[in-house]
């Protein structure tokens, strides 16, 4: 090859490489920054699968993570970020908390990315009524979660010759053998959204999904202070006796890696839990069950995550864009999920190569959202605005420690959540 060929050949090589790098170096500028609390094993994992597809799209991602299971100590840094003047370009966020920032008018119009990804015609309507602000939509739904089940170890279970309960009262003798063999029959951590989560299915399987409404949705005094709230608190004061002597403060993860290894017998949590089994290699129907929580077979009570977009300057909308887009993709919500322990939001994927776990958890929605038992749960934000949500906490938690009777309990519910509306 002549020398003028060979210089022609560098320079066109040169001029593409600069091209290459430049481009590379604009698209390096076009970043994420996302606030999130997803910390523990199971979630950073599925988290990775979100970070992985911005990476390969060329946005840059810069991780806000914030930890503290149920994502009280994540809104109380958003909070202060945005009162700065310097929001993320979303964050992760649960039901009620996605319309009272709405509200604010700090989240960004998402209409177009969801009309091109088909959003009002999958996403259940359920969801879309969090995802949506006057006809907007302001958040990406990632999810569906849900709180009513319980995680088994399955070993302990074969070897006391227990079967799935199926019903309040065989909930208790479960928890009975499993005590009396020496073992912590549930795992639990006391953190009031972890109470509050076993409030959940307590309510639901002592007074149904209608009392559930009543009370928890519809906040009537009433149902609050009526005498099937009693019996809940009773029931929440048994349960009490089923924890060990160090389940104070526990984080939810830890509390799951208890019957993982098989010093306890099971844990009440929401399906996030089976992140935590996936990720430390169990396998469900082999090394562990899920089971709804038993009498609350045919409802579900639903968390759905979502990333909240921000209002963001103009060189950072295409970025945000793309992430957008990125979570609805039906490809990104299978792999995403199935780590996750979550059902997919969008009901047009093909969910075939989920585990037994997530097949139920998605036929039990779909059941559920024909029944019109598909209702928000008051642990995770989508019962109750957070006033009312935190009301009932306070409540739920000082109860559980013994610090009100049943009867107490009752009459401080229906006082504190008339005081926070
Ligand atoms: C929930 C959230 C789940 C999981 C859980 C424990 O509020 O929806 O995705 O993060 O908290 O951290």
């Amino acid at each position: 090859m002549k020398f003028a060929n060979v210089f022609a050949a560098a320079l066109m090589a040169s001029a593409a490489s600069l091209a290459l790098a430049g481009g590379a170096m604009a698209q390096a500028k076009e970043e994420v920054q996302v606030l999130h609390w997803w910390t523990s094993g199971g979630e950073a994992k599925a988290l990775a699968t979100l970070k992985d597809k911005m990476q390969a799209e060329g946005v840059t991602w810069t991780d806000v993570p914030v930890a503290g299971g149920g994502g009280e100590g994540a809104m109380t840094v958003l909070r202060s970020r945005v009162t700065a003047g310097d929001p993320p370009t979303a964050s992760q966020m649960l039901g009620f908390d996605i319309q009272d920032w709405a509200e604010q008018g700090v989240l960004a119009n998402l209409n177009d990315i969801a009309a091109k990804g088909n959003w009002d015609a999958t996403i259940p309507q359920a969801i879309q009524k969090f995802s949506k602000y006057q006809d907007q939509w302001v958040a990406a739904p990632v999810n569906i979660h849900s709180t009513n089940w319980i995680w088994v170890n399955k070993a302990m279970f074969d070897e006391l010759g227990l079967s799935e309960p199926k019903d309040w009262d065989e909930l208790v003798a479960a928890l009975d053998k499993i005590k009396a063999s020496g073992k912590t029959a549930l795992a639990h951590g006391g953190q009031p959204w972890q109470d509050a989560t076993i409030f959940d299915s307590v309510v639901m399987t002592t007074g149904g999904p209608e009392f559930y409404q009543k009370a928890l949705i519809d906040l009537d005094p009433e149902a609050l202070g009526s005498d099937t709230m009693k019996t809940v608190f009773e029931r929440m004061a048994k349960l009490r006796t089923y924890v060990d002597d160090n389940f104070s403060g526990r984080d939810w993860n830890l509390a799951s890696a208890m019957v993982i290894n098989g010093e306890a017998g099971m844990q009440i949590m929401g399906d996030w839990a089976k992140g935590e089994f996936l990720n430390a290699g169990k396998e469900p129907g082999k090394d562990f069950l899920c089971y709804r929580f038993p009498g609350t077979q045919g409802t579900v009570t639903f968390n759905t995550d979502q990333f909240a977009m921000f209002k963001v300057g103009d060189n950072a909308q295409d970025a945000q864009t793309k992430l957008a887009a990125a979570i609805e993709e039906p490809a990104f919500q299978v792999a995403f999920n199935k780590i996750k322990g979550s059902a997919p939001t969008r009901t047009d994927v093909d969910t075939s190569s989920l585990d037994a776990c997530g097949q139920k958890a998605v036929a039990d929605v779909k059941e559920a959202a024909e029944k019109g038992t598909l209702l928000g749960s008051l642990a995770h934000g989508h019962a109750a605005r957070a006033a009312v949500k935190n009301a009932m906490y306070d409540v739920v938690t000082a109860a559980f420690n013994g610090e009100y009777t049943p009867d107490q309990a009752t009459t401080e519910l229906v006082t504190a959540v008339a005081g926070a509306q």
